[in-house]
């Protein structure tokens, strides 16, 4: 199977020396594509900036804004069979990047911040799509609620609940701990482990559910490759 898997932050520039960003570390992200590499499959890895070594045998794509990101998702989503969108991307970026470095004047400052276009979002309202389509859901709080209003909103397959409330779990954390929501309305849950053991746990799980889906509509995986 062809995997796209996104990762890490998305970096929104204010001006040429500040940007508005995340705590995501990425690890998540490249678990997930070091353990489909395992698993003997092709994959596309589209990142924004962490501190991680990109893995050997993956396409890799560095991004820095959520407009980059974007595009490059948009490129190479039809190539796959699989996308996993893990990135954290940014809600906002600045309304305009300054040219020059902001200078500091008065009490106080505001920037106007408009919002930045929603990857998955947009790759699930596509009518021609053949891939099985996953996204994360980062919350503190309803998890469960939260993450199954995004599986449907964003018109993806899985969606994979997180909740980074924790500190001894989810962002910057070696360790997670998710539940996994299907688009049949089926909960699975993976209780605290490494994220490398959950990305294999996950890695099988989307290549049962793409086998599924493209049994349902009678192409084999090869037969698209
Ligand atoms: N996502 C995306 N593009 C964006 C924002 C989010 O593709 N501009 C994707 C993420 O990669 C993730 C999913 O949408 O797979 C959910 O991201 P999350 O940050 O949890 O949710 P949001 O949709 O941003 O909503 P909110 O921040 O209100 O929880």
């Amino acid at each position: 199977m062809r995997f796209l898997v996104t990762a890490g932050p998305t970096r929104e520039p204010i001006d040429p020396v500040r940007y508005i960003s995340n705590r995501s570390s990425g690890k998540m992200g490249y678990a997930i594509a070091d353990a489909a590499l395992a698993g003997g499959h092709d994959v596309t890895l589209i990142s924004g900036p962490v501190n991680l070594a990109p893995p050997i045998n993956a396409k890799f794509v560095s991004v820095s804004t959520s407009d980059e990101m974007f595009d490059a998702a948009h490129r190479h989503a039809d190539k796959c069979d699989a996308c996993v969108l893990c990135a954290a991307v940014a809600d906002y970026k600045p309304a305009e990047i300054s040219l020059t470095k902001i200078k500091k004047r008065g009490d106080k400052f505001s920037l106007e911040l408009i919002p930045t276009r929603d990857i998955l979002n947009s790759l699930g309202q596509r009518h021609d799509r053949q891939f099985l389509l996953v996204g994360f859901a980062a919350e503190t709080n309803e998890v469960e609620e939260n993450a199954a209003n995004k599986l449907h909103e964003k018109n993806c397959d899985i969606i994979i609940a997180n909740d980074v409330s924790s500190r001894i779990s989810g962002m910057e954390s070696e360790l997670n701990e998710v539940t996994i929501l299907f688009r049949t309305g089926e909960r699975q849950k993976i209780s605290r482990a490494p994220k490398k053991i959950i990305a294999r746990e996950l890695v099988k799980i989307f290549e049962n559910s793409a086998t599924k889906m493209f049994d349902k509509k009678n192409v084999t995986i090869s037969e698209r490759s």
